[in-house]
């Protein structure tokens, strides 16, 4: 993990010095101003109990935090690897843990301080993330920060001070006209460009019930395919994986064993 460490802090270094990415024509945010658009987002605490009633293990130490924690190194390994930065977590229908998976992926690497993440709601159609963080409605909703009408100041809570976290509270009409929309590819850059984050996880919404996943998938650099042990058969996984791979990169499928719903639950990384 060091080594992962030393990469990361290296590349933001370059990445500092090189300025990308960033919206077109505007120039590199000096390193302070970066800092200072950080401290400026609204902060908020895990709740422990939320913690514990959603299944984020990666909130304190146990076996399965530590697969988390296996997890997240495999994913920082290889988007590091690439140069990516932008992961979707996606899976071929509802209630396979995407959204648990997500969320645990960022509480652990919340814990990373040198590395800034952040989690975004695109599941527009069900958003989960601001009920299972227990985030009281916030003014504007991220859909209105996708539209580019307000700032992600205004809608976003930072945990840590380096995990920040874009929440929906209310259904979104048309999700996927706006997120395959002219603008979005710009709005997606000034995040990057105002926030620099190390890696952006998008909990998106299932393959197979909506084209959200699709219209979205030329904006992130790698997607992970969630599928539910004993639920999901191979032919949708496969379906999935097909359809994703001709229009970005699929990094693996997880298989979330969530059958018990108990203390047998755990996690599978298929590379
Ligand atoms: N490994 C696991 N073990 C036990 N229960 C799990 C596990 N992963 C997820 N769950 C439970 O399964 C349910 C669905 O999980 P989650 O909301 O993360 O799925 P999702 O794929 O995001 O669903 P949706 O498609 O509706 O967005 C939740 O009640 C969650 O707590
Ligand atoms: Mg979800």
């Amino acid at each position: 993990m060091d080594k992962i460490r030393a990469a990361i802090s290296k590349a933001r270094a370059d990445r500092e010095t090189l300025g990308v990415p960033r919206p077109r024509g505007s120039k590199p945010l000096p390193v302070d101003a970066i800092s200072a658009n950080w401290a400026a987002l609204p902060v908020e605490q895990f709740d422990a109990n939320l913690m514990r009633k959603h299944r984020i293990v990666s909130f304190s130490r146990s076996p399965e935090s530590a697969g988390i924690d296996m997890m997240r190194t495999r994913i920082l390994q290889q988007m590091h690897d690439n140069n990516w930065r932008r992961l979707a977590i996606t899976s071929p229908t509802a209630g396979c843990g995407k959204s648990t998976i997500a969320l645990n992926l960022a509480v652990s690497l919340s814990r990373q301080p040198d590395i800034r993440s952040m989690l975004l709601e695109l599941d527009l159609r069900r958003p989960s993330l601001a009920r299972m963080l227990g985030i009281n409605p916030r003014p504007v909703d991220f859909t209105d920060v996708l539209r580019g009408k307000v700032d992600f100041a205004q809608n976003a809570a930072c945990y840590d001070g380096n995990l920040a976290v874009g929440l929906n509270s209310t259904k979104t009409r048309n999700a996927s006209e706006l997120l395959s929309g002219a603008g979005i590819s710009d709005t997606l850059s000034q995040l990057d460009a105002a926030y620099r984050p190390d890696i952006t996880i998008f909990d998106m919404p299932p393959m197979l019930a909506a084209d959200d996943m699709m219209a979205f998938a030329t904006q992130v650099d790698c997607v992970l395919i969630i599928a539910a042990t004993e639920r999901t058969s191979t032919r949708e996984i496969d379906i999935c994986e097909q359809d994703l791979a001709r229009q970005t990169n699929v990094m693996g499928v997880v298989l979330n064993e969530c059958r018990y719903m108990g203390d047998e639950a755990g996690y599978g990384y298929y590379g």
